[in-house]
């Protein structure tokens, strides 16, 4: 499929029949301009604009730049591989969280830079009965204060967090969420930038989540995406996580542009 064509009804039935069954949806060899990216993705659904002015596309508000060429360095990657990674479903920590997103590849490193992609059905599914019915009673707490935290600790120059210090909102998730095409449920949290269960002491609360980020996130459950110029990659928020790997930020380019459908259906389980 290219994505230069802005697709019909049909075409998008059939992407979000795939996109709700795959969970990541690739498009290799595309050739397309910031304005058909945002035109293709719009077909899809509402878009969010781009609130981070250092990633913000010049005339694009739409587009999300990542990596380290443009404005800044805008990079949710460790340093090195030896480091936590920071699992996420974009815009948990926003009012209105995000559905969807689509990456665009323009430049990638030669090695790293890849982007990891886990099922949140199969770690849902696979909690023992018990936890699935104490886990959908759980709220979380998120915030960037969390993906601040987790930024700050990395040695890179010029850190994508451009609002350090300032007090952040926290938006309260249902830990459990069931996808509104499927019904099936999945798990909605990120490993940084969940900082909080409601009612739970702090120390608990991150037990709790790293333990859950080790099931969640294991590699049976994981597709590993090796970038490609011209790659385009879908993915449905409601239903993956996903965590950039590191790259060499100082040496080597990575330019990826990003579009993000806005969530229109309601999140919480009741
Ligand atoms: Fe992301």
């Amino acid at each position: 499929m290219k994505l230069a064509v802005v697709p019909g009804k049909a075409e998008i039935d059939q992407i979000e029949a795939a996109l709700e069954r795959y969970g990541v949806l690739i498009f290799p060899n595309q050739n397309i301009q910031p304005q058909q990216q945002i035109a293709f993705s719009a077909a899809l659904g509402p878009l969010e604009e781009t609130e981070l002015e250092k990633a913000r596309l010049e005339g694009h508000e739409e587009i999300f730049v990542v990596g380290n060429v443009g404005k800044g360095l805008v990079s949710f990657s460790p340093e090195d591989n030896e480091q936590e990674l920071e699992w996420h479903t974009d815009h948990i920590h926003h009012k209105v969280a995000a559905r969807a997103s689509l990456l665009y590849a323009k430049e990638v490193p030669a090695q790293g830079g890849d982007t990891l992609f886990s099922c949140m059905y199969h770690a849902y599914d696979s909690l023992t009965a018990e936890q699935r019915q104490s886990y959908c009673e759980i709220q979380t707490i998120n915030s960037a204060s969390g993906l601040e935290h987790f930024l700050s600790k990395q040695n890179l120059s010029g850190t994508t967090g451009s609002q350090v210090g300032r007090k952040h909102d926290e938006v309260i998730r249902p830990l459990v969420r069931a996808h509104p095409l499927s019904g099936r449920k999945a798990l909605y949290f990120g490993n940084q930038i969940t900082i909080g269960i409601v009612g739970w002491e702090v120390d608990r609360s991150r037990c709790f989540i790293s333990d859950l980020t080790r099931h969640a996130c294991q590699p049976a459950f994981q597709y590993r995406h090796r970038w490609r110029v011209g790659d385009a990659v879908l993915w449905d928020n409601r239903r993956v996580l996903h965590a950039g790997t590191a790259y060499d930020v100082k040496n080597a380019r990575r330019l990826m542009h990003r579009t993000t459908l806005r969530e229109t259906e309601p999140i919480n389980l009741i």
